[in-house]
């Protein structure tokens, strides 16, 4: 079999697809909310059960106070834009270059064999300086290519299963993978990483959020192919993985 039949067939590549969201896929999915599995794990009978001093590691210094008010926060004061310096600031947090060893650079999160198979798109609504659309980061040139010109927020809203936070939110973020970038060397097994690396890479934006003072959310429900359609990639060789939205917090409602 030709190596690029080979990668077709295997599982992760069939993983990648059959756990993909789809109107079909979805509809009568019901929940049992009877069934919910407990968060928290115990053993019944450990040797022992030692306590740990309280965790005030750094106190109420940056990392520590942002990792204890990092949230989820979905409600968006949607009138006015976000300044291009935070919108380049997280970027930077997300995927940032911080130094160079031999022919690698290296970035702000980490990555399997530091081979970075992820790639930023921004779904711009309401940024100072920039026309809505649809942008690609570059972190190398550190810039943005504008590909699609027009508000996609509706467009993507509906693609994220109505999730109406992106219809609100300054900024849509779009993970997609470059398989190949990560297959020659892993294979398979690459699809384990991407998703590792994209956990990665929204923590960092979560927590960059949170010192700018704005509000993120994950989005992991969205119809793959429908948001691959917006920003025009083949779902195969490239595909989306994750999606985050930015915006003002709501005086509202902060969370
Ligand atoms: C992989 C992943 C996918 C998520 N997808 C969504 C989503 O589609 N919509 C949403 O509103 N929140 C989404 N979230 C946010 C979670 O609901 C949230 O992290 C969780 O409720 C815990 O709250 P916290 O982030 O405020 O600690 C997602 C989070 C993760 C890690």
């Amino acid at each position: 079999m030709k190596e690029k039949e080979k990668h077709k067939a295997g599982i992760g590549t069939r993983f990648q697809n059959e756990t993909k969201y789809t109107p079909d896929s979805l509809s009568g999915h019901v929940f049992n909310l009877g069934a919910i599995p407990d968060t928290f794990k115990e053993y019944p009978n450990p040797i022992a059960r030692v306590s740990l001093p309280e965790p005030k590691a750094g106190g109420e210094s940056g990392l520590w106070k942002l990792l204890l008010r990092r949230r989820s926060r979905r409600e968006y004061a949607s009138g006015k834009p976000l300044k291009l310096n935070d919108l380049s600031a997280l970027l930077w947090a997300t995927q940032g270059l911080t130094a160079q060893f031999g022919d690698t650079f290296f970035r702000t999160a980490p990555s399997a064999g530091g081979l970075y198979p992820v790639e930023t798109y921004l779904c711009v609504r309401a940024v100072d300086g920039l026309e809505e659309g649809i942008y690609h980061f570059r972190p190398g040139d550190y810039d943005l290519e504008f590909l699609k010109k027009g508000d996609f927020s509706r467009a993507l809203t509906e693609a994220a299963l109505q999730q109406t936070l992106i219809l609100t939110a300054q900024v849509t973020f779009i993970w997609s993978a470059l398989i190949a970038r990560g297959s020659w060397k892993y294979g398979q097994r690459v699809y384990r990483y991407i998703y590792l690396d994209a956990g990665h890479i929204a923590q960092n934006l979560y927590l960059a959020g949170e010192a700018l003072g704005l509000g993120v959310c994950a989005v992991g429900a969205f119809y793959d192919d429908d948001v691959n359609r917006i920003i025009d990639l083949d779902g195969e060789e490239e595909t989306v993985i994750y999606m985050a939205t930015v915006g003002f917090r709501s005086p509202q409602n902060p969370l």
